[in-house]
Protein backbone atom coordinates (compact mmCIF):
# COMPACT_ATOMS: atom_id res chain seq x y z
CA UNK A 1 0.00 0.00 0.00
CA UNK A 2 1.46 3.39 -0.58
CA UNK A 3 0.54 5.77 1.86
CA UNK A 4 1.01 9.09 1.48
CA UNK A 5 2.60 9.79 4.69
CA UNK A 6 3.93 13.22 5.65
CA UNK A 7 6.03 12.09 8.88
CA UNK A 8 7.63 14.76 11.35
CA UNK A 9 10.91 14.39 11.84
CA UNK A 10 11.58 12.14 14.28
CA UNK A 11 13.85 9.99 17.08
CA UNK A 12 13.35 6.71 17.38
CA UNK A 13 14.76 5.21 20.59
CA UNK A 14 14.41 1.41 20.66
CA UNK A 15 14.76 0.01 23.65
CA UNK A 16 15.65 -4.07 23.33
CA UNK A 17 17.80 -3.03 20.09
CA UNK A 18 19.35 -6.16 19.64
CA UNK A 19 16.74 -8.43 20.78
CA UNK A 20 14.31 -10.71 18.85
CA UNK A 21 11.78 -8.60 18.37
CA UNK A 22 13.64 -5.41 16.86
CA UNK A 23 15.48 -8.61 14.60
CA UNK A 24 12.50 -10.15 13.57
CA UNK A 25 10.08 -7.51 13.22
CA UNK A 26 10.60 -3.82 14.15
CA UNK A 27 13.95 -3.50 11.68
CA UNK A 28 12.57 -4.82 9.14
CA UNK A 29 8.93 -3.14 9.46
CA UNK A 30 11.26 0.05 9.50
CA UNK A 31 12.82 -0.67 6.54
CA UNK A 32 10.10 -1.22 4.47
CA UNK A 33 8.77 2.11 5.89
CA UNK A 34 12.36 3.31 4.84
CA UNK A 35 11.78 1.78 1.21
CA UNK A 36 8.21 3.20 0.59
CA UNK A 37 10.42 6.87 1.63
CA UNK A 38 7.49 7.52 4.12
CA UNK A 39 11.12 8.94 6.38
CA UNK A 40 12.31 12.72 6.86
CA UNK A 41 15.60 12.59 5.27
CA UNK A 42 17.18 13.10 8.91
CA UNK A 43 15.44 11.11 11.23
CA UNK A 44 17.41 8.79 13.28
CA UNK A 45 16.42 5.51 14.62
CA UNK A 46 18.44 4.92 18.02
CA UNK A 47 19.17 0.98 19.09
CA UNK A 48 19.69 0.73 22.38
CA UNK A 49 21.13 -2.47 24.08
CA UNK A 50 23.19 -4.03 27.06
CA UNK A 51 25.76 -4.90 24.52
CA UNK A 52 29.15 -3.33 24.33
CA UNK A 53 28.99 -2.82 20.90
CA UNK A 54 30.30 -0.72 17.99
CA UNK A 55 28.62 1.12 15.11
CA UNK A 56 29.86 -1.83 13.03
CA UNK A 57 28.97 -4.78 15.41
CA UNK A 58 25.63 -3.91 15.82
CA UNK A 59 25.46 -3.31 11.88
CA UNK A 60 26.81 -7.30 11.31
CA UNK A 61 23.87 -8.01 13.56
CA UNK A 62 21.38 -6.72 11.93
CA UNK A 63 23.34 -8.16 9.15
CA UNK A 64 22.58 -11.52 10.49
CA UNK A 65 19.47 -11.42 12.40
CA UNK A 66 17.30 -8.69 10.47
CA UNK A 67 18.36 -8.90 7.19
CA UNK A 68 16.78 -12.14 6.38
CA UNK A 69 13.63 -11.05 7.63
CA UNK A 70 12.69 -8.03 4.87
CA UNK A 71 9.72 -9.13 2.55
CA UNK A 72 11.38 -7.99 -0.19
CA UNK A 73 13.93 -10.61 -1.34
CA UNK A 74 17.99 -9.12 -0.83
CA UNK A 75 17.10 -5.54 -0.01
CA UNK A 76 18.49 -2.77 -2.52
CA UNK A 77 21.65 -1.37 -1.98
CA UNK A 78 21.11 2.36 -1.77
CA UNK A 79 17.72 1.92 0.41
CA UNK A 80 19.50 -1.03 2.62
CA UNK A 81 22.51 2.04 2.76
CA UNK A 82 19.98 5.19 3.63
CA UNK A 83 18.83 3.22 6.54
CA UNK A 84 21.65 2.18 8.16
CA UNK A 85 23.10 6.10 8.04
CA UNK A 86 19.49 6.27 10.42
CA UNK A 87 20.94 4.34 13.33
CA UNK A 88 22.97 4.92 16.19
CA UNK A 89 23.81 2.13 18.65
CA UNK A 90 23.85 3.39 22.11
CA UNK A 91 24.91 1.16 24.98
CA UNK A 92 22.75 1.71 28.11
CA UNK A 93 22.11 -0.29 30.94
CA UNK A 94 18.44 0.72 31.51
CA UNK A 95 18.69 -0.14 35.48
CA UNK A 96 21.39 2.54 35.63
CA UNK A 97 20.26 6.08 35.90
CA UNK A 98 23.90 6.99 34.80
CA UNK A 99 24.32 5.84 31.97
CA UNK A 100 21.23 7.29 30.17
CA UNK A 101 24.34 9.95 29.45
CA UNK A 102 24.79 8.18 26.60
CA UNK A 103 21.21 8.74 25.21
CA UNK A 104 21.39 12.24 26.18
CA UNK A 105 24.03 12.82 23.65
CA UNK A 106 22.51 10.99 20.92
CA UNK A 107 18.90 12.09 20.79
CA UNK A 108 18.54 15.74 19.42
CA UNK A 109 17.00 18.19 22.31
CA UNK A 110 14.75 20.20 19.13
CA UNK A 111 11.62 19.60 21.11
CA UNK A 112 9.34 19.73 17.72
CA UNK A 113 11.25 16.46 16.84
CA UNK A 114 9.20 13.82 17.61
CA UNK A 115 10.76 11.64 20.32
CA UNK A 116 9.62 7.82 20.14
CA UNK A 117 10.52 5.73 22.82
CA UNK A 118 9.76 1.50 22.18
CA UNK A 119 10.04 -0.42 25.21
CA UNK A 120 10.85 -4.19 23.55
CA UNK A 121 11.92 -5.09 26.83
CA UNK A 122 10.44 -7.37 29.69
CA UNK A 123 7.70 -5.46 31.85
CA UNK A 124 9.83 -5.43 34.28
CA UNK A 125 11.83 -2.77 33.00
CA UNK A 126 9.32 -0.58 32.00
CA UNK A 127 8.92 1.55 35.11
CA UNK A 128 12.80 2.05 35.25
CA UNK A 129 13.37 2.72 32.02
CA UNK A 130 10.49 5.51 32.26
CA UNK A 131 11.95 7.19 35.34
CA UNK A 132 15.22 7.34 34.35
CA UNK A 133 13.98 8.64 31.20
CA UNK A 134 12.02 11.38 33.33
CA UNK A 135 14.99 12.02 35.41
CA UNK A 136 17.03 12.49 32.97
CA UNK A 137 14.82 15.03 31.42
CA UNK A 138 14.73 13.07 28.36
CA UNK A 139 11.40 13.42 28.32
CA UNK A 140 9.33 16.28 26.45
CA UNK A 141 5.52 17.00 25.44
CA UNK A 142 6.28 15.69 21.92
CA UNK A 143 7.71 12.24 23.12
CA UNK A 144 5.97 8.92 23.04
CA UNK A 145 6.44 5.36 24.98
CA UNK A 146 5.15 2.25 23.41
CA UNK A 147 4.61 -0.80 25.15
CA UNK A 148 5.50 -4.15 23.79
CA UNK A 149 3.40 -7.04 25.69
CA UNK A 150 3.12 -8.38 28.27
CA UNK A 151 1.20 -6.01 29.58
CA UNK A 152 1.53 -7.64 32.99
CA UNK A 153 -0.01 -11.07 34.06
CA UNK A 154 -3.11 -10.45 35.83
CA UNK A 155 -4.85 -7.17 36.45
CA UNK A 156 -3.01 -5.96 39.36
CA UNK A 157 0.18 -6.19 37.94
CA UNK A 158 -1.44 -4.57 34.70
CA UNK A 159 -2.57 -1.88 37.03
CA UNK A 160 1.11 -1.23 37.69
CA UNK A 161 2.59 -1.02 34.84
CA UNK A 162 -0.82 1.93 33.84
CA UNK A 163 0.13 3.60 36.79
CA UNK A 164 4.11 3.71 36.67
CA UNK A 165 4.16 4.43 33.27
CA UNK A 166 0.95 6.94 33.56
CA UNK A 167 3.75 9.06 36.43
CA UNK A 168 5.95 9.65 33.34
CA UNK A 169 3.59 9.81 30.26
CA UNK A 170 -0.18 10.88 29.86
CA UNK A 171 -2.38 8.55 28.31
CA UNK A 172 -2.06 10.50 24.89
CA UNK A 173 1.54 9.99 24.96
CA UNK A 174 1.43 5.98 25.80
CA UNK A 175 1.16 3.40 22.90
CA UNK A 176 0.30 0.14 23.77
CA UNK A 177 0.61 -2.65 21.10
CA UNK A 178 -1.62 -5.25 20.16
CA UNK A 179 -0.80 -6.25 16.90
CA UNK A 180 -3.57 -8.18 16.10
CA UNK A 181 -5.06 -4.53 15.29
CA UNK A 182 -2.35 -3.24 12.98
CA UNK A 183 -3.71 -6.52 10.40
CA UNK A 184 -5.50 -5.30 7.13
CA UNK A 185 -8.30 -6.91 8.17
CA UNK A 186 -9.29 -5.46 11.31
CA UNK A 187 -9.34 -2.25 9.26
CA UNK A 188 -11.37 -3.96 7.10
CA UNK A 189 -13.85 -4.94 9.11
CA UNK A 190 -14.53 -1.45 10.38
CA UNK A 191 -14.63 -0.41 6.75
CA UNK A 192 -17.18 -3.46 6.36
CA UNK A 193 -19.27 -2.63 9.45
CA UNK A 194 -19.28 1.17 9.37
CA UNK A 195 -18.34 1.73 5.64
CA UNK A 196 -21.62 -0.04 4.16
CA UNK A 197 -25.96 -0.10 5.12
CA UNK A 198 -25.72 -4.20 4.72
CA UNK A 199 -24.37 -5.58 7.53
CA UNK A 200 -25.29 -3.17 10.70
CA UNK A 201 -28.79 -3.88 10.95
CA UNK A 202 -28.39 -7.20 10.81
CA UNK A 203 -25.21 -7.18 13.17
CA UNK A 204 -27.36 -8.16 16.28
CA UNK A 205 -29.04 -11.23 18.48
CA UNK A 206 -31.98 -10.99 15.58
CA UNK A 207 -30.28 -12.17 12.95
CA UNK A 208 -26.86 -13.47 14.25
CA UNK A 209 -26.77 -17.03 15.75
CA UNK A 210 -22.89 -17.28 17.03
CA UNK A 211 -19.36 -16.17 16.37
CA UNK A 212 -16.67 -17.98 16.28
CA UNK A 213 -13.00 -16.52 16.79
CA UNK A 214 -9.83 -18.95 16.12
CA UNK A 215 -6.39 -18.12 15.67
CA UNK A 216 -4.79 -20.91 15.25
CA UNK A 217 -1.27 -21.73 14.83
CA UNK A 218 0.87 -24.87 13.10
CA UNK A 219 3.80 -24.07 15.13
CA UNK A 220 4.89 -24.87 18.68
CA UNK A 221 6.41 -23.00 21.30
CA UNK A 222 9.98 -23.66 19.48
CA UNK A 223 12.71 -21.43 21.36
CA UNK A 224 10.09 -19.44 23.38
CA UNK A 225 9.39 -21.66 26.28
CA UNK A 226 11.48 -19.39 29.38
CA UNK A 227 8.63 -16.77 28.43
CA UNK A 228 5.47 -19.04 27.29
CA UNK A 229 5.47 -21.84 30.22
CA UNK A 230 4.86 -18.73 32.51
CA UNK A 231 2.22 -17.12 30.47
CA UNK A 232 0.38 -19.93 28.42
CA UNK A 233 -2.34 -19.37 25.82
CA UNK A 234 -4.72 -17.47 27.86
CA UNK A 235 -2.34 -14.61 28.51
CA UNK A 236 0.00 -14.68 24.99
CA UNK A 237 -3.25 -14.98 22.75
CA UNK A 238 -6.85 -14.58 24.15
CA UNK A 239 -6.69 -11.39 26.98
CA UNK A 240 -5.11 -9.48 24.17
CA UNK A 241 -5.55 -10.51 20.64
CA UNK A 242 -8.86 -12.26 21.03
CA UNK A 243 -10.30 -10.11 22.82
CA UNK A 244 -9.20 -7.13 20.50
CA UNK A 245 -10.79 -8.98 17.88
CA UNK A 246 -14.11 -9.56 19.72
CA UNK A 247 -14.43 -5.95 20.78
CA UNK A 248 -13.89 -4.97 16.71
CA UNK A 249 -16.84 -7.71 15.85
CA UNK A 250 -19.14 -6.53 18.69
CA UNK A 251 -18.92 -2.98 19.59
CA UNK A 252 -21.44 -0.39 18.60
CA UNK A 253 -20.55 2.02 15.90
CA UNK A 254 -18.53 4.73 17.23
CA UNK A 255 -19.37 7.88 16.44
CA UNK A 256 -16.16 9.20 14.91
CA UNK A 257 -12.66 6.93 14.27
CA UNK A 258 -10.55 9.12 16.70
CA UNK A 259 -9.15 7.25 19.23
CA UNK A 260 -11.69 7.92 22.11
CA UNK A 261 -14.43 7.07 19.83
CA UNK A 262 -13.21 3.86 19.07
CA UNK A 263 -11.53 2.99 22.67
CA UNK A 264 -14.89 3.26 24.46
CA UNK A 265 -17.12 1.64 21.96
CA UNK A 266 -14.32 -1.41 22.58
CA UNK A 267 -14.68 -0.73 26.24
CA UNK A 268 -18.01 -1.24 26.70
CA UNK A 269 -17.92 -4.34 25.19
CA UNK A 270 -15.54 -5.66 27.29
CA UNK A 271 -16.92 -4.66 30.34
CA UNK A 272 -20.48 -6.36 29.01
CA UNK A 273 -18.66 -9.85 28.73
CA UNK A 274 -20.62 -12.05 30.96
CA UNK A 275 -18.53 -12.96 33.97
CA UNK A 276 -17.63 -16.72 34.72
CA UNK A 277 -19.45 -18.23 37.52
CA UNK A 278 -17.68 -21.53 38.89
CA UNK A 279 -20.47 -23.59 36.87
CA UNK A 280 -19.37 -21.63 33.59
CA UNK A 281 -16.03 -21.71 34.73
CA UNK A 282 -16.28 -25.69 34.70
CA UNK A 283 -18.32 -25.99 31.10
CA UNK A 284 -17.33 -23.44 29.06
CA UNK A 285 -13.66 -22.99 29.28
CA UNK A 286 -10.96 -25.80 27.62
CA UNK A 287 -7.41 -25.76 28.00
CA UNK A 288 -5.46 -27.78 26.10
CA UNK A 289 -1.42 -29.14 25.77
CA UNK A 290 0.02 -29.83 23.07
CA UNK A 291 1.49 -33.75 22.56
CA UNK A 292 3.49 -35.32 19.84
CA UNK A 293 1.77 -35.54 16.29
CA UNK A 294 2.49 -34.90 12.87
CA UNK A 295 2.46 -31.58 11.00
CA UNK A 296 2.23 -31.80 7.49
CA UNK A 297 3.70 -35.07 7.83
CA UNK A 298 6.59 -34.22 9.91
CA UNK A 299 6.77 -35.45 13.35
CA UNK A 300 6.96 -33.13 16.24
CA UNK A 301 7.55 -32.97 19.65
CA UNK A 302 4.81 -32.39 22.62
CA UNK A 303 5.28 -29.44 24.77
CA UNK A 304 6.71 -30.98 27.60
CA UNK A 305 9.46 -32.23 25.69
CA UNK A 306 10.79 -29.09 24.26
CA UNK A 307 13.82 -27.48 24.61
CA UNK A 308 13.82 -25.98 27.57
CA UNK A 309 10.16 -27.54 28.66
CA UNK A 310 9.20 -28.42 32.33
CA UNK A 311 8.80 -32.15 32.01
CA UNK A 312 5.31 -31.59 34.30
CA UNK A 313 4.27 -28.50 33.01
CA UNK A 314 0.65 -27.50 33.17
CA UNK A 315 0.77 -24.39 31.09
CA UNK A 316 -1.77 -24.26 28.59
CA UNK A 317 -1.10 -24.15 24.86
CA UNK A 318 -4.46 -24.23 23.16
CA UNK A 319 -7.41 -22.86 25.10
CA UNK A 320 -11.38 -22.44 23.58
CA UNK A 321 -14.09 -20.52 25.52
CA UNK A 322 -17.85 -19.43 25.35
CA UNK A 323 -18.75 -16.58 27.04
CA UNK A 324 -21.90 -13.84 25.83
CA UNK A 325 -22.10 -10.22 25.98
CA UNK A 326 -25.08 -8.86 28.13
CA UNK A 327 -26.46 -6.16 25.41
CA UNK A 328 -29.47 -5.48 24.21
CA UNK A 329 -27.85 -6.02 21.04
CA UNK A 330 -25.89 -9.51 21.42
CA UNK A 331 -28.28 -11.02 24.62
CA UNK A 332 -28.70 -14.40 24.02
CA UNK A 333 -25.48 -14.76 21.26
CA UNK A 334 -22.79 -17.67 21.39
CA UNK A 335 -19.38 -16.04 20.94
CA UNK A 336 -16.98 -19.02 21.29
CA UNK A 337 -12.86 -18.19 21.18
CA UNK A 338 -10.25 -20.47 20.72
CA UNK A 339 -6.30 -20.25 20.09
CA UNK A 340 -4.12 -22.87 20.23
CA UNK A 341 -0.49 -24.15 19.11
CA UNK A 342 0.45 -27.41 17.01
CA UNK A 343 -2.88 -26.97 15.58
CA UNK A 344 -3.47 -28.26 11.59
CA UNK A 345 -2.81 -24.97 10.22
CA UNK A 346 -1.96 -21.26 10.87
CA UNK A 347 -5.13 -19.72 10.50
CA UNK A 348 -7.15 -16.93 12.19
CA UNK A 349 -10.73 -16.28 11.10
CA UNK A 350 -13.59 -14.74 12.35
CA UNK A 351 -16.95 -16.37 11.59
CA UNK A 352 -20.54 -14.57 11.93
CA UNK A 353 -22.99 -17.14 11.53
CA UNK A 354 -26.90 -15.73 10.83
CA UNK A 355 -29.93 -17.55 11.51
CA UNK A 356 -31.68 -19.46 9.22
CA UNK A 357 -34.64 -17.86 6.81
CA UNK A 358 -37.66 -17.95 8.99
CA UNK A 359 -39.71 -19.41 6.59
CA UNK A 360 -39.53 -21.36 3.11
CA UNK A 361 -41.24 -20.95 0.29
CA UNK A 362 -39.57 -24.16 -1.54
CA UNK A 363 -40.37 -27.59 -2.18
CA UNK A 364 -36.75 -28.41 -1.77
CA UNK A 365 -36.31 -29.50 2.16
CA UNK A 366 -35.49 -26.87 4.00
CA UNK A 367 -32.64 -28.83 6.07
CA UNK A 368 -30.52 -28.68 2.80
CA UNK A 369 -30.58 -24.82 3.04
CA UNK A 370 -27.59 -23.40 4.65
CA UNK A 371 -27.97 -20.44 6.68
CA UNK A 372 -26.12 -17.21 5.30
CA UNK A 373 -22.48 -17.41 7.30
CA UNK A 374 -19.48 -14.08 6.67
CA UNK A 375 -16.15 -15.53 7.22
CA UNK A 376 -13.24 -12.64 7.87
CA UNK A 377 -10.06 -14.43 7.28
CA UNK A 378 -6.81 -12.32 8.63
CA UNK A 379 -4.25 -15.52 7.99
CA UNK A 380 -2.91 -16.96 6.17
CA UNK A 381 -4.61 -14.98 3.39
CA UNK A 382 -6.97 -11.87 3.96
CA UNK A 383 -10.08 -11.37 2.60
CA UNK A 384 -13.91 -12.10 3.21
CA UNK A 385 -15.99 -15.31 1.89
CA UNK A 386 -19.91 -14.56 2.28
CA UNK A 387 -21.83 -17.89 2.09
CA UNK A 388 -25.04 -17.81 0.25
CA UNK A 389 -27.81 -19.62 -1.27
CA UNK A 390 -28.31 -19.84 -4.75
CA UNK A 391 -30.64 -21.02 -7.59
CA UNK A 392 -28.61 -23.83 -9.78
CA UNK A 393 -28.59 -23.45 -13.28
CA UNK A 394 -31.92 -25.38 -15.20
CA UNK A 395 -35.55 -25.73 -15.21
CA UNK A 396 -35.94 -27.12 -11.51
CA UNK A 397 -36.04 -24.31 -8.45
CA UNK A 398 -33.01 -25.97 -6.56
CA UNK A 399 -30.61 -23.80 -4.35
CA UNK A 400 -27.28 -24.58 -3.71
CA UNK A 401 -24.81 -22.88 -0.99
CA UNK A 402 -22.83 -20.64 -3.02
CA UNK A 403 -19.56 -18.29 -1.96
CA UNK A 404 -19.02 -14.64 -2.84
CA UNK A 405 -15.23 -14.09 -2.53
CA UNK A 406 -13.51 -11.38 -2.40
CA UNK A 407 -9.34 -11.31 -1.26
CA UNK A 408 -8.05 -7.66 -0.54
CA UNK A 409 -4.83 -8.05 -2.26
CA UNK A 410 -6.47 -9.63 -5.58
CA UNK A 411 -8.83 -6.74 -5.38
CA UNK A 412 -6.73 -3.85 -4.77
CA UNK A 413 -3.17 -5.09 -6.08
CA UNK A 414 -1.11 -3.32 -3.71
CA UNK A 415 1.57 -4.53 -2.08
CA UNK A 416 0.81 -5.74 1.86
CA UNK A 417 1.62 -4.29 4.69
CA UNK A 418 2.95 -5.85 7.96
CA UNK A 419 1.13 -5.21 11.06
CA UNK A 420 4.02 -3.84 12.84
CA UNK A 421 4.79 -1.19 9.76
CA UNK A 422 1.33 0.01 9.98
CA UNK A 423 1.41 0.73 13.79
CA UNK A 424 5.21 1.91 13.70
CA UNK A 425 3.46 4.85 11.32
CA UNK A 426 0.91 5.78 13.53
CA UNK A 427 3.22 6.21 16.34
CA UNK A 428 4.98 8.50 14.56
CA UNK A 429 1.71 10.34 13.22
CA UNK A 430 0.36 10.04 16.85
CA UNK A 431 -2.68 8.25 15.93
CA UNK A 432 -3.76 6.13 18.36
CA UNK A 433 -7.07 4.80 17.41
CA UNK A 434 -5.14 1.51 16.87
CA UNK A 435 -3.68 1.06 20.36
CA UNK A 436 -5.00 -0.05 23.42
CA UNK A 437 -6.15 2.24 26.32
CA UNK A 438 -5.24 1.52 29.82
CA UNK A 439 -8.66 0.42 31.22
CA UNK A 440 -9.17 -1.44 28.10
CA UNK A 441 -6.47 -3.31 29.42
CA UNK A 442 -7.19 -3.44 32.83
CA UNK A 443 -10.50 -5.04 31.43
CA UNK A 444 -9.56 -7.19 29.23
CA UNK A 445 -7.28 -8.42 32.47
CA UNK A 446 -10.28 -8.18 34.75
CA UNK A 447 -12.53 -10.61 32.68
CA UNK A 448 -10.19 -12.88 32.61
CA UNK A 449 -8.41 -13.07 36.18
CA UNK A 450 -11.47 -15.66 36.87
CA UNK A 451 -10.27 -18.10 34.69
CA UNK A 452 -6.67 -17.73 35.45
CA UNK A 453 -7.56 -18.14 39.62
CA UNK A 454 -9.80 -21.10 38.54
CA UNK A 455 -6.83 -23.03 37.03
CA UNK A 456 -4.09 -21.91 39.46
CA UNK A 457 -6.69 -23.59 42.31
CA UNK A 458 -7.45 -26.83 40.12
CA UNK A 459 -4.72 -29.09 40.14
CA UNK A 460 -6.05 -31.48 36.67
CA UNK A 461 -3.61 -30.75 33.82
CA UNK A 462 -4.98 -29.58 30.40
CA UNK A 463 -6.54 -32.04 28.20
CA UNK A 464 -3.93 -33.37 26.36
CA UNK A 465 -4.38 -33.21 22.37
CA UNK A 466 -1.93 -34.36 19.55
CA UNK A 467 -0.18 -31.92 17.27
CA UNK A 468 -1.82 -31.20 14.23
CA UNK A 469 -5.48 -31.90 15.41
CA UNK A 470 -8.02 -28.89 16.25
CA UNK A 471 -7.61 -29.29 19.56
CA UNK A 472 -8.90 -31.71 22.24
CA UNK A 473 -12.00 -33.50 21.91
CA UNK A 474 -13.42 -31.43 24.59
CA UNK A 475 -13.48 -27.81 22.62
CA UNK A 476 -15.47 -29.50 19.50
CA UNK A 477 -17.76 -30.78 22.95
CA UNK A 478 -18.44 -27.50 23.50
CA UNK A 479 -19.87 -25.78 21.02
CA UNK A 480 -21.59 -29.00 20.02
CA UNK A 481 -23.57 -29.01 23.13
CA UNK A 482 -25.23 -25.80 21.84
CA UNK A 483 -26.07 -27.78 18.57
CA UNK A 484 -23.25 -25.96 16.66
CA UNK A 485 -19.73 -26.87 15.17
CA UNK A 486 -16.14 -25.10 14.60
CA UNK A 487 -16.15 -24.05 11.28
CA UNK A 488 -13.57 -26.71 9.82
CA UNK A 489 -15.63 -29.52 11.25
CA UNK A 490 -19.17 -28.61 8.88
CA UNK A 491 -15.71 -28.16 5.35
CA UNK A 492 -15.88 -30.75 2.99
CA UNK A 493 -12.62 -32.63 3.82
CA UNK A 494 -10.47 -31.95 0.97
C1 LIG B 1 2.30 -13.17 19.69
C2 LIG B 1 2.40 -14.34 20.62
O1 LIG B 1 1.71 -12.07 20.34
O2 LIG B 1 1.50 -13.51 18.57
C3 LIG B 1 2.97 -15.55 19.90
O3 LIG B 1 3.24 -14.01 21.71
C4 LIG B 1 2.19 -15.83 18.63
O4 LIG B 1 2.96 -16.69 20.75
C5 LIG B 1 2.04 -14.58 17.79
O5 LIG B 1 2.89 -16.82 17.91
C6 LIG B 1 1.11 -14.82 16.63
O6 LIG B 1 1.12 -13.69 15.80
P1 LIG B 1 0.80 -13.84 14.24
O7 LIG B 1 0.75 -12.44 13.75
O8 LIG B 1 1.93 -14.63 13.65
O9 LIG B 1 -0.51 -14.57 14.14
Amino acid sequence: MTLNVTLNDFDFVLFGGSGDLAMRKLLPALFSRELAGNFPDSARIICVGRNDWTQEDFFREIDKNAKIHINKNAPAAAPWKVFLNRIIYVRLDADNPASYQALITAVRSDEAITRVYYLATPPGLFSKICNNLAESGLVNKNSRVVLEKPLGRDLASAKKINAEVGRVFSESQIFRIDHYLGKETVQNLLALRFGNVLFEPLWRREWISDVQITIAEDLGVGNRMGYYDTSGALRDMLQNHLLQLLCIVAMEPPTSIAPDAVRDAKLQVLRSLRRFTPTALAQDVIRGQYRAGYIEGVAVPGYRDEAGADPHSRTESFVALKTEIDTWRWAGVPFYLRTGKRMPDRLAEIVVRFKPIPHSIFTQASSSFQPNCLVIRLQPDEGLTLHLMAKTPGDSMRLKPVELEMDFLETFRAPRMEAYERLLLDVLRGQLTLFMRGDELEAAWDWVEPILHHWEHNESDPIPYTAGTWGPPAASALIGRDGLQWREEVLPQS
